[in-house]
């Protein structure tokens, strides 16, 4: 009788088995959506545990559970979780996440793997499929807001959809960060660091949030008519940013619009934003929805994440780490007792 092995896959095995290949992640996102939109994929909306609630976290978990079907099906979830006190520690990461991946049949768990860099790398790579589609062809010019890990892996997506682009500026309150940031990059792309974020979103011809303010900081005048902006939190845009879009787009419109804090749930509930005014992703990706329609449109996005991405990418990295020997095998038991 087969025996049920998992392999782990610590962090720096899941860079051994290729993730942080931008171009690769951008591929996987593309391919699950337009799977998703033929029907192959189960995504149920996240479960969110929120500490001490989910209105006024510190911490919180999610359990993102998906179907991925297609060439090599798989079913699994991802763990993820933030920490605010993390954020506020030299050297703590502030979100922390795993995945595991199971036989859709046999229903044994295959694999267990850090889900953390998957989550930085999938999160910008949805940014850069959505700004492939979003965004004019033209952009020359990004403002990216946040530092961080998205931040980092933002650089990554938009400069690997963008071809024209020419500069980033790259703002965090933490101009610390933002300088180092920019340094990482160096000789590869032009990051710079910005010191006003005004000048640089009035620039901008994309503006990517990807902070962890509560409080919107976005503002709607310093925008240019045909920019796109791509909020990845829950709330950093001015609400008459999304308002005057000529174009809106979601990842996923239930989990959006049921997701407590978040500006299109506020919309939603005040009957100011419908499904019928947005686009999901994958209707894009499929062109059943047109992305943006000429240089003149502002277009904005808000994307939260779906588990079925970070799944498919698991799946992917599981893959190549088979075939690269690389993680190492567990066994669930020896022999099952009480079947
Ligand atoms: N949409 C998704 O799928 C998805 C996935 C993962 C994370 N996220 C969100 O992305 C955000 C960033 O995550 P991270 O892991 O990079 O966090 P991080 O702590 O590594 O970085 C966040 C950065 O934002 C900066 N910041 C906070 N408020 C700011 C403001 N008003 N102006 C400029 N900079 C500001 C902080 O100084 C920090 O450097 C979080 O809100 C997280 O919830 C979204």
């Amino acid at each position: 009788m087969k025996k049920p092995e998992i392999l782990f896959l610590k962090q720096e095995d899941v860079i051994a088995a290729g993730l942080l290949n931008m171009k690769m992640v951008i591929d996987v996102v593309e391919e699950t959506f337009l799977l998703l939109s033929e029907g192959h994929v189960i995504n149920p909306p996240k479960i969110k545990l929120g500490l001490p609630d989910n209105e006024n976290w510190t911490s919180f978990f999610m359990s993102m559970p998906a179907y991925v079907g297609g060439r090599a099906p798989v079913a699994g979830f991802k763990w993820a979780a933030e920490s605010k006190r993390n954020a506020a520690v030299p050297g703590m990461p502030y979100g922390v996440d795993v995945v595991a991946l199971s036989d859709p049949d046999t229903v044994y768990p295959k694999a267990i793997m850090d889900g953390t860099l998957i989550t930085a790398m999938r999160t910008s790579a949805m940014a850069g499929v959505m700004a492939r589609r979003m965004a004019r062809k033209n952009s020359s010019v990004a403002c990216l807001v946040g530092a961080g890990v998205i931040g980092r892996t933002m650089i990554m997506a938009v400069d690997e959809v963008l071809p024209e682009l020419k500069e980033i500026q790259i703002r965090d309150l933490d101009e610390k960060k933002a300088k180092d940031l920019a340094s990482e990059f160096s000789g590869r792309i032009n990051v710079v660091p910005s010191r006003d974020l005004e000048r640089s979103v009035r620039n901008a011809d994309i503006v990517v949030t990807e902070t962890t303010s509560r409080t919107p900081f976005l503002r709607r005048a310093w925008l240019k008519d045909n920019a796109t902006v791509i909020q990845m939190s829950s709330y950093e845009i001015d609400d008459d940013v999304l308002l005057s879009a000529d174009r809106v787009a979601v990842d996923n419109w239930e989990q959006l619009s049921r997701g407590a804090g978040t500006l299109v749930k506020k919309l939603a509930d005040e009957g100011r934003l419908k499904r019928e005014d947005v686009a999901e992703i994958h209707e894009l990706v499929s062109g059943r929805k047109p992305g943006r329609c000429g240089d003149d449109e502002l277009t904005v996005a808000c994307l939260h994440g779906v588990g079925a991405i970070d799944v498919a990418v698991a799946s992917r990295i599981y893959e190549t780490a088979i075939e690269r020997g690389i993680g190492q095998v567990l066994s669930l038991w020896d022999n099952p007792l009480w079947v």
